[in-house]
């Protein structure tokens, strides 16, 4: 190719970088000034979701709570799911994955006789227990949460199925008590009260819920009059 022809492709390469560049400083503009409305917009979906487990998709679980009512049998039927790899009673036989008894509190990583993946290795280092938290973080996504895991299971998207899934899995020689229920304020502080806002926002337009129920409520009593 000519000097004059690499130029010219050279310039326009350059252009189309520049105008990456543009567009990303623009959006990322657009963007900050949206960041405000994100947090009305993720509860809307959380209050959806919410129906069957009360937590939203990453809100974190305040185990306390929730395992005391959990439906063990329910979870004794999720785990329907693991027992073509897992066996959970008491010196059970390692399958594809190790025997579960006593997972809850048990190290990561350290069932005797049972040939962990690099990956799980490496997290044991970092984290001693398999709590609560933890557990379900990893069964939710497997791949995702230890990447690298042999563990190949696609993971349990729902918290209910988790939260009874590990309450089963508490009853089978757990060595970690079930801690106490966060105080109640914690929570809902953060999210502007979610247990009071789920009500009426569910009735009223989610997405725009938070504007229109300001305005109704200073012009309501002008417009009458007027
Ligand atoms: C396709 C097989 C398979 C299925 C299905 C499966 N697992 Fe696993 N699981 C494994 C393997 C393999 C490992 C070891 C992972 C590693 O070494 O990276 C593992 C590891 C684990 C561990 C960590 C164990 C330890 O000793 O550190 C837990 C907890 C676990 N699985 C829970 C579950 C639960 C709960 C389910 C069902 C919701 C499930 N697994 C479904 C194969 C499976």
């Amino acid at each position: 190719m000519s000097d004059l022809t690499f130029n010219k492709v050279a310039g326009a390469l350059l252009a189309t970088g520049l105008a990456i560049v543009g567009l990303r400083e623009l959006s990322s503009g657009i963007f900050s000034i949206e960041k405000a409305e994100k947090p009305g917009y993720a509860i809307a979906v959380a209050e959806t979701a919410s129906e069957g487990g009360g937590a939203a998709a990453d809100a974190p679980i305040d185990w306390g709570t929730v395992l005391p009512a959990a439906d063990v049998n329910a979870g004794a039927a999720v785990f329907a799911k693991c027992k073509s790899c897992h066996t959970v009673e008491q010196g059970g036989a390692n399958g594809t994955g190790p025997n579960l008894w006593g997972i809850v509190g048990r190290a990561p990583g350290g069932h005797a006789g049972f040939a962990y993946s690099d990956a799980m290795k490496a997290f044991g280092a970092q984290q001693p227990v398999w709590d609560y938290e933890h557990i379900s973080e990893f069964v939710k996504a497997p791949q995702k949460y230890i990447s690298g895991t042999k563990m190949t299971f696609v993971g349990l998207k729902k918290p209910e199925d988790r939260i009874n899934l590990i309450a089963y899995l508490h009853t089978l020689g757990s060595t970690l008590p079930i801690p106490a229920p966060a105080p109640a304020a914690a929570a809902p502080a953060e999210g502007e009260a979610p247990a009071e806002g789920a009500a009426p926002a569910e009735g009223a337009a989610p997405a725009e819920g938070a504007a229109p129920a300001a305005d109704a409520a200073a012009p309501a009593a002008p417009a009458a009059k007027s």
